[in-house]
């Protein structure tokens, strides 16, 4: 059953203020909500793009303990950061706003308190770790203690890292608090819930029966969670940080941070339209009116509280309208890792735009055309250079640069005269004439990258054409067609600048100022821009065009490089990290240690030994003044004139063997990294040859 919808209301998931965003969080959810919003602006129709910072939750509060700085300060710093580059990078919302605002504090403890006194909530008391020294409860991940499993001594309450298992705080042998080490007890403690059992049966009958044209990954979702039966969710919780559960008897419990933040999107909407009446009208229509339609995307991971949590929340306190669609993307990768913000392994949005600036559309170009729609996938520094400068650069750009250039070039800039259509014309109009209703049965449909690929595909047709007719041949020829020519690719270049307006909106607005085209609404008097795609009349002849600049310009490879060592050293610093030392071995006495001969050695030569990778050959100065040979698996480490003159140690007693032919009389010492590196170990202060070490 198609709905009529007079106006939508399209929210994007609050980002956490724990961290700046990243491009998985670009391509899952915000340059899709973008490309939407631009679209239906674009076309006219009456909507909102709401966005704002999720600032509450045990995320912001571990990054303040760690940092050392206050929970405040962390929001307040990447609630600007994040703010500043969704702006720079053209993320058009109507507003970004922030959970920490009086508006949405207020909002969402009334929201609470109205379920509350209608009866909505149960209460339950549960026992729950208390650290009686600091006087809080804590979060499953902020206990550990010893695996039940694998008895590693450090397991999470949630997980094992060691050996994977999937825990409860319960099941960890004695706990306590990751942060103090202090011992934990069991303290009972009462919180509100949400009786989901309760709504299963309209939610089945929403979701699963009216609502078959989500998503399939969104659908699926949905349909596991009610098919493993809903249970009541706490709203509740035990900490310091968040909005005060507005009830007597509650000190020290905050509202469950996914309580309060989809709130965040109904406070927003009424800064924004408090704000601005004139211009939004008063934000119940955007909220409480059947005939608005209301689209949240998110990423994968909050399925679960748009598609269920939500709806409840907005039943039970009655008036609100609920989702019509929720468009949730899968994850994206990067360089076949997962992103993670806690590793610090990302492309970071802030420091994309400072370190390729000016190159906005080139990033958003590649989400889209990679965008992780229907299954995870991967972004590579590679694929984004090869796509720019093959698609961008190549097709695109180049298509519109030859039929500016050559604008000015035969005509002075001036739009030229139509002639005759000849059949090859004629079959080119005939490829595009259906792109606006194609555009627009994908956009409406979610489906951003296909419908990026249509745009992208005009561009095509414009480049084969252009190439095919040849006008910088014809014109010595038969100047008359070129004018035709050059008249239907200006014609294209204008329908480039409308379609790919809401996917590419820096690259549009300068393509537009190349041909003089206005933006929405047309001054020209044709309707809306978007009304003129698929047309061949959008630029009159004898227009006056400006010079035309470059619209894209090449990658280097040298940015890629820069950008994937970036990465890699990052992969590597975390593997230093996590590099925890061998555990030490069984106690040796000191007659046992001193059964060992270790000496200084100077290296007289070093050479490779034909035949081996591995094996260096030393001729070492060990006192004796004989010369002594030592073979080491070194040579992958150090050019062997390196090691010449230094002063290595080495065990003088180790039993002689053969290897590749050759007796090797001791054995050099050398420290084993993390990582597998050798470095040879060698002494502060010179010494001679033959010094024995104890
Ligand atoms: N902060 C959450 C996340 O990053 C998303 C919150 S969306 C909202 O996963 F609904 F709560 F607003
Ligand atoms: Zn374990």
């Amino acid at each position: 059953m198609e709905k009529h919808f007079k106006r939508t209301t399209i929210t994007s998931a609050l980002p956490y203020a724990n961290g700046p965003v990243h491009i998985g969080h670009l391509a899952g959810v915000y340059v899709p909500a973008d490309i939407y919003a631009r679209y239906l602006r674009l076309k006219g129709r009456e909507c909102i793009f709401i966005g704002g910072s999720d600032e509450h939750g045990v995320p912001v509060t571990i990054r303040a303990r760690k940092e050392g700085i206050t929970v405040q300060e962390v929001v307040d710093r990447y609630h600007n950061l994040i703010k500043d580059s969704f702006e720079r990078f053209g993320i058009s919302f109507d507003i970004y706003s922030r959970t920490t605002s009086a508006t949405h504090h207020k909002l969402a403890s009334d929201f609470f308190r109205k379920l509350y006194d209608d009866g909505k909530f149960i209460e339950q008391v549960s026992e729950q770790f208390y650290d009686e020294q600091t006087g809080h409860f804590l979060t499953d991940r902020n206990i550990r203690g010893e695996c039940p499993r694998c008895h590693a001594p450090e397991a999470y309450g949630d997980q094992c890292e060691k050996c994977g298992a999937t825990l409860s705080p319960e099941e960890l042998i004695n706990p306590y608090n990751a942060e103090t080490g202090n011992p934990l007890v069991k303290k009972p403690t009462k919180h509100w819930y949400l009786p989901l059992d309760k709504d299963q049966p309209w939610l089945e009958k929403w979701i699963l029966e009216e609502h078959k044209e989500w998503r399939s990954n969104v659908y699926g979702q949905c349909k596991s969670w009610l098919d493993g039966g809903l249970r009541p969710r706490a709203v509740t919780r035990d900490l310091d940080w968040g909005i005060p559960v507005p009830v007597e008897g509650a000190e020290g419990k905050v509202l469950y941070v996914w309580f309060d933040a989809p709130i965040g999107y109904i406070s927003n909407t009424k800064e924004l339209c408090d704000a601005h009446p004139e211009k939004y009208g008063s934000w119940e229509k955007w909220w409480k009116d059947e005939e608005t339609r209301l689209v949240h995307f998110i990423g994968k991971d909050n399925i679960v509280f748009h598609c269920i949590v939500f709806p409840a929340m907005l039943k039970a306190h009655g008036d609100y309208i609920l989702p019509d669609n929720v468009p949730s993307n899968e994850f994206l990768n990067l360089e076949g890792n997962k992103i993670s913000t806690s590793k610090n392994y990302a492309v970071w949005l802030n420091e994309y735009l400072d370190e390729l600036p000016g190159r906005q559309d080139e990033l958003r170009y590649v989400l889209t055309a990679n965008a992780p729609e229907t299954k995870d996938n991967d972004f590579t520094w590679d694929d984004f250079q090869a796509r720019c400068n093959n698609e961008l650069v190549a097709v695109y750009g180049n298509f519109v640069n030859r039929a500016l250039q050559l604008t000015q070039k035969y005509y002075e800039g001036k739009v030229p005269e139509c002639g005759e259509l000849n059949d090859y014309d004629k079959e080119t109009l005939s490829e595009f004439c259906d792109v606006k209703a194609r555009l627009e049965q994908l956009l409406e449909g979610f489906k951003f990258r296909e419908a990026q690929k249509e745009a992208m595909n005009l561009a095509r047709i414009g480049n084969k054409y252009i190439a095919d007719c040849e006008p910088w041949k014809v014109i010595k020829t038969d100047p008359e067609r070129v004018k035709t020519i050059i008249y239907l690719s200006l014609q294209i270049t204008a329908n480039l600048a409308i379609a790919f307006e809401p996917f590419l909106p820096f690259s549009s607005k300068r393509l537009r100022e190349m041909i003089s085209l206005s933006p929405n609404p047309s001054p020209e008097g044709k309707g809306s821009l978007w009304e003129m795609l698929g047309r061949t009349d959008i630029l009159p002849a004898g227009k006056q065009l400006p010079k035309p600049e470059l619209l894209f310009t090449k990658i280097e490879d040298e940015v890629v490089a820069a950008q994937k060592k970036k990465l890699e050293d990052t992969l590597k610093a975390n593997e230093a990290a996590a590099y925890k030392a061998a555990p030490v071995k069984p106690i040796v006495s000191f007659e046992d240690f001193e059964k060992l001969d270790i000496r200084v050695g100077i290296v007289k030569s070093c050479e490779k030994i034909k035949k081996s990778k591995k094996l260096l050959k030393f001729i070492i100065d060990d006192g004796s003044g004989k010369d002594r040979t030592i073979l080491s698996g070194i040579a992958q480490w150090y050019e062997p004139e390196q090691l010449v003159g230094k002063s290595v140690l080495f065990i003088a007693n180790f039993a002689p063997r053969q290897m590749m032919g050759e007796e090797s009389q001791g054995m050099i010492l050398s420290a084993v990294n993390y990582n597998g590196d050798l470095s040879v170990t060698t002494v502060l202060n010179p010494v001679k040859g033959g010094s024995q070490v104890g």
